[in-house]
């Protein structure tokens, strides 16, 4: 059902991989609320994933960009406004990769290298995004940005690895910059804590079958799907969340705040 909540806004959709995509699903949405938008992703994730075909169906152009060049967000950011004719609205950073994660190197023997490539891609990106923005001074008054996180955050998910140090500095950056945006320009940032999800970077992590299984029955609401995290990201994206800033908000069934559940004791408890 569409409620015309995003109509004349404009947006920047990071991260639309394939049909699995938290930001897919997202583009999707925002595009049934009148809301348009450019897509990008990385180069190299043109060639694997299947974007064009989103872009056909929400009448978007694409523009790529290495989320961790500079050059590339200011070349993105100033062809997003040209196409999209003004100021930018809503930007979703749908963005993570971890290559320890990815190549299966245990958390207590990290390859350093690939962990400064993950925390630039994962979490840094989301500074330089809003850098640009700003110094460009690209975003209009009352505009909203999200970023997407996990409570690995917070608490210890072993096989989550060094990601869970990528989202608690990219939760901190939702924080800080969101002060300077808001300041400035009305803006605000927040980020979505969203229940494990099976999409490509998902699928990632290590035990992620079980994983999801277990989130599921610990959650009074069951977890959140990509389209659950699609419908909260449109809110937040439209004139109904004007004043939440600097938040970082669970989008999990109610996973953050269980202790356990009865399905949970039950496994336990089997015969
Ligand atoms: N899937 C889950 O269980 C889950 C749970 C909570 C949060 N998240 C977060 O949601 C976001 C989206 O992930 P997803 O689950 O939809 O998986 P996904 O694999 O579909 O999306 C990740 C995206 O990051 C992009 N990317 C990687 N390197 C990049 C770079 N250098 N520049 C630009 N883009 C780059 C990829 O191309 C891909 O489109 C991530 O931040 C992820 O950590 C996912």
């Amino acid at each position: 059902m569409s409620y015309n909540l995003l109509e004349g806004k404009r947006g920047i959709i990071f991260g639309a991989l394939d049909e699995h995509s938290i930001a897919w699903k997202t583009a999707e949405r925002v595009h049934e609320e009148g809301g348009q938008f450019v897509l990008t992703n990385a180069p190299i994730a043109m060639r694997m994933g299947s974007i064009n075909t989103l872009a056909e169906k929400t009448g978007s152009e694409i523009i790529p960009a290495d989320a961790t060049k500079t050059e590339d967000l200011e070349n993105l950011i100033e062809k997003a406004q040209e196409i999209l004719g003004g100021k930018i609205d809503f930007v979703l950073h749908s963005i993570g990769m971890s290559i320890n994660v990815r190549k299966g190197k245990h958390y207590t023997d990290q390859n350093y290298d690939w962990t400064h490539k993950g925390l630039d891609v994962s979490a840094m990106s989301f500074h330089r995004v809003m850098q640009v923005l700003f110094q460009k001074d690209a975003m209009n008054e009352w505009g909203s940005i999200v970023a997407l996180t996990y409570m690995a955050a917070q608490r210890v998910f072993p096989d989550y690895n060094d990601m869970a140090e990528n989202k608690a500095f990219l939760e901190s950056v939702a924080r800080s910059f969101g002060y300077h945006f808001g300041k400035k320009k009305n803006v605000r940032v927040n980020t979505i804590s969203q229940s494990p999800t099976p999409t490509t970077a998902g699928k990632g992590v290590k035990g992620f079958d079980g994983f999801i299984a277990y989130a599921d029955k610990m959650s009074p609401l069951g977890n959140a799907t990509a389209q659950d995290c699609a419908d909260y990201t449109v809110t937040l994206f439209s004139d109904l969340t004007k004043r939440v800033t600097l938040q970082n908000l669970y989008n999990d069934g109610g996973f953050s705040n269980m202790g356990v559940s009865e399905e949970v004791i039950d496994k336990f408890t089997e015969e």
